[in-house]
């Protein structure tokens, strides 16, 4: 058995202090194997901002894996958006990342990706050197181990959700994902906690998608509040706990989904 905390859109510059205490008491009890970070830590890629994301990180023990947004790249400073776009990122952020963003035990093998790019302003990519590293890296991934691949833009959308913008070449990724034997993909970026098998694969069923809400932000969005998700994967059964905050109470579970894998695609349960 494994437990993921999932963090996303921490937005430092629009956080809420509070909520940011409250966030790392309930990480640090639930004492996740791993803490996965789906990018936008800052709201500015402003310097300041990023001291303070790193700090905020410094202050969790677990291993984490981290992968930027589109707002860890600077918007309003032309030469560095588009000549060093994550040089703040990787100055600030990288250092405490897991190597070649790939987490690996003995139950589950995790990676992480960059869809950032610093010639669109919100929308993400995943390029083709990219989609060829999916196959690459979980080809040596024993079959038992479970797989996960963590983006900041989503890849795809859970089943009878309406589309929201997902990252270019999404569908083309999916299919390497689905051909790699990926189980789940976690992502962020529209501030908003769902999750379901998704169906934009061709036979559809068999890659669990997971988005997270903003954590620590007053930027929530659709009647969410802030969110991260505590996910238990137990060979083929995961349960996700979506942790939200409330008043005087810090993060508490406000819904669980749980789901198993059965005759090659997930099932809710
Ligand atoms: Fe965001
Ligand atoms: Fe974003």
């Amino acid at each position: 058995m494994r437990t993921i905390a999932q963090i996303s859109d921490l937005h430092f510059g629009r956080h809420d202090l509070t909520v940011m205490e409250d966030l790392l008491n309930s990480v640090n009890d639930n004492r996740p194997d791993l803490v996965a970070i789906s990018g936008d830590l800052t709201q500015r890629a402003r310097h300041a901002e990023f001291a303070e994301s790193r700090r905020f990180l410094d202050r969790i023990s677990q291993p984490k894996l981290v992968v930027p947004g589109n707002h860890d790249i600077p918007l309003y400073n032309v030469f560095a958006r588009f000549l060093t776009p994550f040089t703040k990122y990787d100055h600030y952020v990288l250092p405490v990342g897991h190597p070649a963003s790939f987490f690996h035990d003995d139950e589950i093998a995790v990676l992480g990706l960059n869809t950032a790019r610093r010639f669109t302003r919100k929308n993400g990519r995943v390029s083709i050197e990219q989609i060829a590293q999916i196959g690459r890296v979980f080809r040596d991934v024993p079959q038992k181990t479970f797989k996960a691949i963590v983006t900041h833009h989503p890849l795809g959308m859970p089943f009878g959700e309406a589309p929201l913008e997902l990252a270019g070449r999404s569908r083309l990724a999916l299919q390497a994902i689905a051909n790699a034997g990926v189980h789940l993909l976690l992502s962020g970026h529209h501030h908003r906690a769902l999750s379901g098998s998704t169906a934009e694969i061709a036979g559809g069923g068999s890659v669990l998608v997971l988005h997270a809400g903003t954590a620590i932000s007053t930027r929530v969005r659709g009647g969410d509040g802030n969110t991260y998700n505590l996910i238990h994967i137990d060979k083929e059964r995961v349960s996700i706990r979506f942790m939200e905050w409330k008043v005087g109470q810090g993060f508490c579970e406000s819904r669980l989904a749980s789901y198993v894998f059965s005759e090659l695609r997930w099932w809710p349960l």
